[in-house]
């Protein structure tokens, strides 16, 4: 008895110790792969540093201060007649987003500040290599910056930044009563630049064509998110663009080439990519000069990913459907320390959304939804990626892990006027939202889109060839 006694005792304690045990392996474990979280992005940042020159350990940290913003607007005032107000009862609440849209609305003034406001390199000053999201943004001639919708080419051979984006100048119009609104195909526009602020207008590289009605180019038609990536092997620089017809419905992409990165660019066709509707695109290279496509399809439900051929002037038969059902547009691809990340918009037409950030280790996915991108300014801003859509995000060369986030504020009342939302994209930190979709937080880091009212990048960050 006392034996079985002193034996259950004792097997109750060795029961008791183990699960003590386990859970302290557990908590073991768990602080172990902490520990190797952390220490893996710090040394991963380390090692990027000791890879640059000195001078180019620059403090990027401002740029990742949540700035706050504060407006107010008074309700809309109701301008109708007594008579009227009685009949019909109060006019209906409107949303800060249809205010934003509003051209005669004090909202829209707000957003879309006039030239007085202008920033640019004629009247530099205090602002110098100063971004003002939003403000109106000259070129070098003192001319508003056409380039919406567009992206940014590097090229290693001139040293020089390439700002590619589709030329609005022209009148703002609805081909039928319900239609979006729209300016007729003007063509693409590049801007050179050694700093990413100061622009100079290197014209129309691919023009829209006049008279030949059946062009793809045709101003009738739609033009829309002109990437362009260089070919290593072929000595060529490729464009890709959405191109479609008035009402949306020929859904495809088009192609150009030209030897220089300031063109002319040769249309050569167009194609509905792996035979599906392609709206909203991106292309992307990546280290090893592979290139990718990737297009909200299917009514832009879903969005598909593919290799392009070794020319990059096709897609190849291999095709993965990515974020299936979730219903994402305005697709900005990007790398950092070989994770795949990339920011979408929700499916609004012109007017602003809330972005989502994803994950993938491989391109070709499966890709993660991490959540909304954007810090800092208010929960207006917050959830309408600041008033602007995705359109690219350019890597920093010199700041490894510090990128621009360039959106567009669009003004479908004048789509002339539409203007940049150039913001940092730093990815850094424990991720702040479990994953949509899947149970449990993501093992990469965070993707941070932070407000500024005006913000430059830190002093000293060019590298020697771009001086
Ligand atoms: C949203 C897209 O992202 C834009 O490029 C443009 O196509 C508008 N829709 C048109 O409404």
């Amino acid at each position: 008895m006392t034996i079985r006694n002193k034996h259950s005792k004792s097997s109750a304690f060795h029961c008791n110790a183990g699960s003590r045990y386990s859970a302290l392996a557990v908590w073991i474990l768990i602080g172990f792969l902490l520990m190797v979280y952390f220490y893996s992005h710090v040394h991963q940042n380390d090692k990027e540093d000791i890879l640059l020159p000195s001078s180019h350990l620059v403090n990027t940290r401002e740029l990742e201060e949540a700035e706050e913003a504060r407006f107010y607007f008074a309700p809309p005032k109701d301008r109708r007649s007594p008579r009227a107000v009685k009949r019909k009862g109060p006019r209906k609440q409107t949303s800060i987003i249809h205010e934003f849209l509003d051209e005669s609305s004090q909202v829209h003034a707000y957003f879309f500040p006039n030239r007085k406001t202008a920033i640019g390199p004629l009247k530099e000053g205090n602002d110098s290599m100063y971004f003002y999201p939003g403000q109106l943004w000259l070129d070098t001639d003192g001319n508003p910056i056409q380039a919406h919708g567009g992206g940014i080419l590097y090229d290693d051979k001139t040293a020089t930044y390439y700002w590619y984006g589709e030329n609005k100048n022209g009148p703002t119009y609805h081909a039928y009563k319900k239609s979006a609104a729209r300016v007729d195909i003007i063509g693409v526009s590049c801007y050179s630049s050694k700093d990413l602020w100061r622009w100079t207008n290197e014209g129309v590289v691919l023009r829209g064509e006049e008279t030949n009605i059946t062009h793809d180019l045709h101003k009738s038609n739609v033009l829309e998110r002109p990437k362009v990536i260089y070919n290593d092997k072929t000595d060529q620089y490729i464009m890709w663009m959405h191109i479609d017809d008035v009402n949306y419905t020929k859904a495809s992409v088009g192609v150009a080439i030209s030897d220089s990165p300031t063109g002319p660019f040769t249309y050569l066709y167009s194609m509905r990519p792996h035979y599906w509707d392609s709206r909203d695109m991106t292309i992307f290279k990546d280290d090893d000069g592979k290139a990718y496509i990737i297009y909200s399809c299917r009514d832009n439900s879903e969005l598909h990913i593919g290799p392009l051929t070794d020319d990059y002037l096709n897609v190849t038969r291999v095709m993965k459907r990515i974020l299936v059902g979730r219903h994402r547009e305005a697709p900005a691809l990007f790398k950092h320390q070989g994770i795949y990340y990339m920011i979408t918009s929700g499916c609004t037409g012109w007017a602003p959304n809330r972005a989502q950030a994803h994950a993938a280790e491989s391109i070709m996915g499966p890709w993660e939804t991490m959540g909304n991108p954007c810090v800092g300014g208010n929960m207006v801003l917050r959830l309408t990626t600041f008033f602007s859509q995705s359109t690219f995000v350019v890597p920093i060369r010199g700041l490894p892990g510090t990128f621009i986030f360039m959106a567009d504020r669009w003004n479908p009342a004048e789509l002339k006027d539409s203007r940049y939302v150039w913001l940092p994209l730093t990815i850094g930190g424990l991720a702040d939202e479990p994953l949509e979709y899947s149970f449990g937080f993501p093992y990469w880091p965070r993707v941070s889109i932070y407000w500024h009212k005006r913000w430059r990048l830190p002093e000293g960050w060019r590298t020697e060839e771009t001086r």
